[in-house]
């Protein structure tokens, strides 16, 4: 049984923490303001530690590291895309120097591993967007093909801050960039993908019309709106990041976890399949496309990843977590 520290007790950390304590670890869960009731719904608040402080204090996180003595510290706390967009230099400050910061107690108690949660909008600079095949080891030149947007940025820069910890300190250090997050959470939903999908699949948990939000897609949040959608059910993500923390060997490097890549007709059918007789509204007029295969080469070959919620499983799942406090 090791020991974990998991910033971030949110709809992915929440997650984390249930996979690391059914696996019998000790978890250690930090957060500013650490939703209690949405946690409840899948986390035994007995077998947790929970510490309420704030990343942008090194002090703070020194003194959880220093107690938990963790074999690896799984970042997952952050301000998401609209967050750093309505208060950038917060932003800047919990998202680059939060994670800094994480960095740099785990380096003075030796902690031998860093799991870092990055976003798969790292990749928003490059030619074709995100709409073209992409490598986790992608070249990218820094002005012309630099990540749109400050929470991009932040999260690439603080990819690199961690490679240069492994590499002067021999940190491990493993960034796993999530596609569009979606799950039940009861609490408030920090990401555009969540929200887009909870706009569609609650209402219909309560039988009543969903809401398939146009303005609201993934792609569209990041001013370039396809046919398909990377979606990565929480459950999956979090999966990702306890093989990012528990995997033997040194596996270093840059993941990509989603669950995969789904065309708009696709979410709808799944939608209609999950919920009989489903009405939604707002449809988009989009044609049909083949979604390109999700590319998660070195998460399996590295990490022995693979998803385990394509959309049709995961919104039976979704539906079985979220009507605890829906209905
Ligand atoms: N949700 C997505 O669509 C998405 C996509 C790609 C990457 N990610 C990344 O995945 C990770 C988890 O995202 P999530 O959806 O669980 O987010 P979330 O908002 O549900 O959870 C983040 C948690 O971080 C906490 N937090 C924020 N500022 C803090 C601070 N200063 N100190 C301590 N705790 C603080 C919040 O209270 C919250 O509970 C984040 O790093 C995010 O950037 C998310």
């Amino acid at each position: 049984m090791g020991s974990f520290v998991v910033t971030g007790a949110g709809l992915v950390g929440s997650w984390v923490a249930r996979e690391l304590t059914d696996m019998g670890h000790q978890v250690t869960l930090f957060d500013v303001a650490p939703p209690m009731q949405a946690l409840s719904h899948w986390v035994d608040l007995d077998r947790v530690k929970l510490v309420r402080g704030d990343l942008q204090s090194l002090p703070e996180i020194i003194s959880v590291i220093q107690e938990a003595k963790p074999e690896a510290v799984l970042h997952t706390a952050s301000f998401l895309t609209a967050g750093v967009r309505e208060r950038p230099y917060a932003g800047v400050q919990v998202n680059f120097m939060g994670t800094v910061n994480v960095l740099e107690a785990a380096r003075i108690f030796g902690v031998p591993r860093v799991v870092f949660c990055s976003s798969g909008t790292v990749y928003t600079g490059m030619p074709g967007g995100l709409s073209m095949g992409k490598d986790e080891d992608f070249a990218m030149k820094v002005v012309s093909q630099r990540p749109r947007g400050l929470y991009a940025v932040c999260k690439l820069a603080c990819e690199h801050v961690g490679y240069t910890y492994h590499d002067l300190y021999g940190m491990e250090f493993v960034a796993v960039r999530f596609g569009g997050v979606y799950g039940p959470w009861q609490g408030a939903m920090s990401g555009l993908p969540g929200r887009f999908v909870r706009k569609a699949v609650e209402p219909l948990i309560q039988g009543r019309v969903g809401e398939f939000d146009r303005a609201g897609m993934p792609g569209a949040a990041y001013g370039q709106e396809r046919a398909t959608i990377n979606l990565a059910y929480s459950r999956d993500c979090a999966h990702g990041v306890v093989l990012g923390g528990t995997v033997k060997g040194d596996v270093t490097g840059s993941y990509d976890i989603a669950s995969g890549d789904v065309s708009i007709s696709d979410f709808v059918a799944a939608l209609k399949q999950a919920f009989p007789g489903a009405e939604l509204t707002g449809i988009p007029d989009v044609a049909p496309m083949p979604s390109p295969p999700a590319e998660f080469t070195s998460a399996k070959q590295r990490l022995g990843y693979e998803p385990q919620f394509p959309i049709e499983r995961a919104l039976v799942d979704y539906a079985s977590w979220a009507r605890r406090w829906l209905n």
